[in-house]
């Protein structure tokens, strides 16, 4: 079962953490409760500590213990701001600055603060980062009326939890995972690169599924557009090379997934320095990249699963992402049409073809959190069945 922190801060919505706390002990988790003196106005911290079954002797410094998952809940529109600017001035805030795993927050505030631009913009700050946010709904507020700014009830922030921490049983459980995301940019002089329009929004999903899994991940990430899940360590890799690199340092993972866009050229001859407008045509040779799928595949496997993406347009497309799976070797490959305006680059949702020596199966659309689940459940089985190794 996991460590969960759970912080209160001062909102009348205190009392519904009690709840909260009570839910996840009895899930079997260990909660560690951090009581704000804002909070402590409302519920006492005696309180939390008696739901969590928990001494608060035991730890002289229970905001620094390393736990799986930290959950603010309420989380008040102030320290929302000290969250998003990195103040540290009691134990909740001090402990969101040391956790580097996944944070989970239930904002409860009046309706008019809550919809303050400052207020607005402090959450966008913390989504940035890879925050989670539960809540507020709409409904009666404590100080009479209804409106936007009530607390996620207990049992939706516990589902979220749950979620978050994942599946205990999971065959991830320990793994080390790689996943690839983003896009490549080959530089053709100081300024100016190639590049492709991958987000890294798929990568980062899968990076975060199989976090939440259990695994031990490393995302490497080539400018990403999105941020990456909290608690994951991210390499970054800008180039092709780079890219490169990096992953076959860590090739020898248990499961390593391609997801980057990584370029197939780069400018032959890049300029140091960029180059001046002189209204002539400017020709630029593009060489071939290596291929970062194809090189792990001519590897010894050793029991690794290796999973490659297939971003094809056009009709003959998921033949091409079979021929694709064999010529690089590959246990998996996702086939994904990324001439659909609806999925793939740049879009919240996905549509795939899971293609393996065993079968394939279509997974219809659905956002990209989902079809890395589905990603992640084929690894699985594959790594049930013989290691993964379908062929080579
Ligand atoms: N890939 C790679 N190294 C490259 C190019 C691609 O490792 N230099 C990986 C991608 O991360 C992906 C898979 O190969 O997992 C397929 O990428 P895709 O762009 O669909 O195919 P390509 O092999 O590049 O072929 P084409 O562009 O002709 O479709």
């Amino acid at each position: 079962m996991a460590r969960v922190l759970v912080g209160v801060t001062g909102g009348i919505a205190a009392y519904k953490a009690c709840e909260l706390v009570r839910l996840l002990v009895r899930a079997g988790h260990e909660v560690i409760p951090l009581v704000t003196p804002g909070a402590e106005r409302f519920v006492r911290a005696e309180t939390f500590n008696a739901l969590a079954r928990r001494n608060p002797e035991t730890s002289l410094y229970p905001h620094l213990e390393r736990v799986d998952l930290y959950v603010i809940s309420p989380l008040t529109a102030n320290t929302l701001a000290k969250l998003a600017h990195g103040l540290a001035d009691n134990l909740v805030t001090e402990a969101a600055l040391a956790h580097d795993g996944p944070l989970l927050v239930a904002p409860a505030t009046n309706t008019r603060m809550w919809r303050h631009p400052a207020t607005q913009a402090n959450l966008e700050l913390i989504v940035a980062r890879g925050v989670k946010v539960v809540g507020p709904s709409e409904g009666d507020l404590a100080e009479g009326g209804q409106g936007l700014g009530r607390m996620a009830e207990p049992e939706e922030i516990f589902a979220r939890c749950q979620a978050l921490l994942g599946p205990s049983n999971s065959l991830l459980q320990g793994r080390r995972v790689v996943v690839t995301a983003g896009a490549t940019r080959e530089p053709i002089d100081a300024v100016r690169f190639v590049g492709n329009r991958s987000s890294g929004r798929m990568g980062v999903a899968l990076a975060e599924e199989a976090r939440r899994r259990g695994a031990e991940v490393t995302l490497i990430g080539s400018n990403l557009a999105v941020a990456p899940p909290g608690g994951v360590p991210v390499v970054h890799a800008s180039t092709a090379a780079d890219l490169r690199r990096e992953t076959l340092a860590l090739g020898d993972a248990d499961v390593v997934v391609m997801a980057a866009a990584v370029g197939d050229y780069r400018p032959s001859e890049p300029r140091g320095d960029k180059r001046p407008k002189d209204g002539e045509v400017w020709r630029i040779d593009l060489q071939p990249n290596d291929d970062v799928l194809s090189a792990l595949g001519r590897q010894s496997a050793n029991g690794r699963i290796l999973v490659g993406f297939a971003a094809e347009t056009g009709e003959d497309g998921l033949a091409r992402a079979r021929t694709k799976r064999t010529g690089k070797n590959a246990d998996l490959v996702v086939y994904n049409d990324v001439a659909r305006k609806d999925i793939g680059f740049e879009s919240p949702d996905n549509e795939v073809v899971l293609i393996s020596e065993a079968g394939e199966r279509k997974v219809e659309k659905a956002p990209k959190a989902r079809i890395a689940a589905e990603i992640f459940d084929e690894v699985e089985r594959l790594m049930e069945t013989d290691g993964g190794r379908a062929s080579g």
